[in-house]
Formats: C-alpha cells, sequence, structure tokens
C-alpha cells in the first residue's frame, strides 16, 4: 500500500526564531495516523528543526543537497551533512532549482543517485512549464525529466523515491492545475514507471502533487485515485493552513 504523504516546502523563508514559532504551532496539532508529514526548512534550520520535532511524527527533510561525496564545492552541502543532523530525506528536482540554478536532468540523476547511495529517500519533482502544456508537449517533457532523471536506478532503490508532479505554471501562481489535470499526469506517470520497472513498484509509489495547493482544493486534489499527497510550499508556511491540508485526506 502507497503512502499518504503531505511535504512543506519552506524554500527561503523563516529565520530561526520563525522556524522555531512555525514548528512550535505545528507542534499543537495531532498528526493524523494515516499521513506522514514532512517539512523542508533551510539548511540552517535543519539540525534544531530535527531536535524540535524529535517526539513527533513529522519528518524534517532538506530542499536540496549537493551529488559529490565532499570537497572544493564552496557553499553546497552532501548527503552524509544531511544525515549527521538527522535528516533522511531529500528534495531533488525542483523546478526552481531546475530553473535558476541551471540543474539539468543530468545533474538531477547525479544528485538523485548520490541521495539514494547514502541510503536517503528521495522526493523528485518533474512537471512542465506553460509553454509545454499550450503545445501539447507535457507529457513528452515529464517523460524526458523522469527517463533522464530517474529511470537508471536500479528496481531496489525505487521504493526510497517519491514522486512529485509540480507544473510549473501552478508554483506560486494561485493558479492550480483541477483535480482532473492532476489524475491524468498521475495516472499517465504510473503507467509509465510500470513500464520502466513493474507493476508492484508502479502502485506502491506515491504520487504527490505540487502547486498552490491549499485548504480549499486539498481535499478534491487528494480524492484522485493516483494522487496521494501533496508538495506544499506557500500554505506551508502557516501551521493552520499546512495542517488543515494534513487533514484533507
Ligand atoms: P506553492 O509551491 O504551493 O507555493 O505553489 C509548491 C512547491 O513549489 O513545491
Amino acid at each position: 500500500m502507497r503512502k499518504n504523504i503531505v511535504a512543506g516546502n519552506w524554500k527561503m523563508n523563516n529565520d530561526l526564531p520563525q522556524t522555531e514559532s512555525l514548528l512550535q504551532d505545528l507542534k499543537k496539532h495531532v498528526i493524523p495516523e494515516n499521513v506522514s508529514v514532512m517539512v523542508a526548512p533551510a539548511f540552517t534550520n535543519l539540525f534544531q528543526a530535527f531536535e524540535y520535532l524529535r517526539e513527533t511524527p513529522i519528518e524534517v527533510i532538506a530542499q536540496n543537497m549537493h551529488q559529490s561525496k565532499k570537497g572544493a564545492f564552496t557553499g553546497e552541502v552532501s548527503a552524509q551533512m544531511l544525515k549527521s543532523v538527522g535528516v533522511n530525506t531529500v528534495i531533488i528536482g525542483h523546478s526552481e532549482r531546475r530553473a535558476y540554478f541551471n540543474e539539468t536532468n543530468a545533474i538531477l540523476a547525479e544528485k538523485v543517485s548520490a541521495a539514494l547511495d547514502s541510503d536517503m529517500q528521495v522526493i523528485f519533482c518533474f512537471g512542465e512549464e506553460l509553454n509545454d502544456r499550450k503545445q501539447g508537449e507535457h507529457l513528452e517533457v515529464v517523460n524526458a525529466q523522469l527517463e533522464q532523471g530517474l529511470f537508471h536506478i536500479e528496481e531496489s532503490q525505487m521504493k526510497n523515491v517519491i514522486l512529485a508532479y509540480e507544473p510549473v505554471w501552478a508554483i506560486g501562481t494561485g493558479e492550480t492545475a483541477s483535480p482532473d489535470q492532476a489524475q491524468e499526469i498521475h495516472k499517465y506517470v504510473r503507467e509509465h514507471v510500470k513500464r520502466a520497472y513493474n507493476t508492484a513498484i508502479a502502485e506502491n509509489i506515491s504520487i504527490l502533487y505540487g502547486g498552490s495547493v491549499k485548504p480549499a482544493n486539498a481535499q478534491e486534489i487528494f480524492a484522485k485515485p493516483d494522487v496521494d499527497g501533496g508538495l506544499i510550499g506557500g500554505a506551508a508556511l502557516k501551521a493552520e493552513d499546512f495542517m488543515a491540508i494534513v487533514n484533507a485526506f
């Protein structure tokens, strides 16, 4: 059985006191047993967040990592560094990393391997831009992202992968893919995973939707059979909103 997952991507928001205050608000809520809840604060606050949430079921995850084990990569953070502060899951391939930091499918493939080889879990993001959709090329774009960035990994490693479909035109724009649009892609991707690997892997992999998910639309989106949760940006910055989304299954 695949898991329901709601992960909050805080992006470059919240200094340490703000992080503590948001975590304190989150801690006031009961986490339902049918959902895995994750939060991704900035690198600087990961350790404190981990300590803070130690007694809770909320997992602290990272927004990015470097593909090398260590070395002269100024400003970067490795898998081992993340693991040493209690982080065992990392988001890879977010569209902001692809667009603003030139992370190509080839670089992302290396990052995926580096994380999985370090026994970390990966949330692999993919999704088309508005222009791709207008030209009817969204399925090809999504295919290429999966084939070039993810499908090189071994069958045995796929159990540590979570997928996140995030149409770029829906991220931070207030524009959400309709539940049917999300379902169409999720189903398509699950079929693709089945072809590339096998039925068991395809049925067990969680596929999250991301892009302007909020309390008002989460329930309708999560109700779709191939949507197993959400990757939440803006609405993850308010405990009330985030928890309303967590409770939307
Ligand atoms: P958003 O961001 O919820 O603010 O659209 C989603 C994401 O980037 O993961």
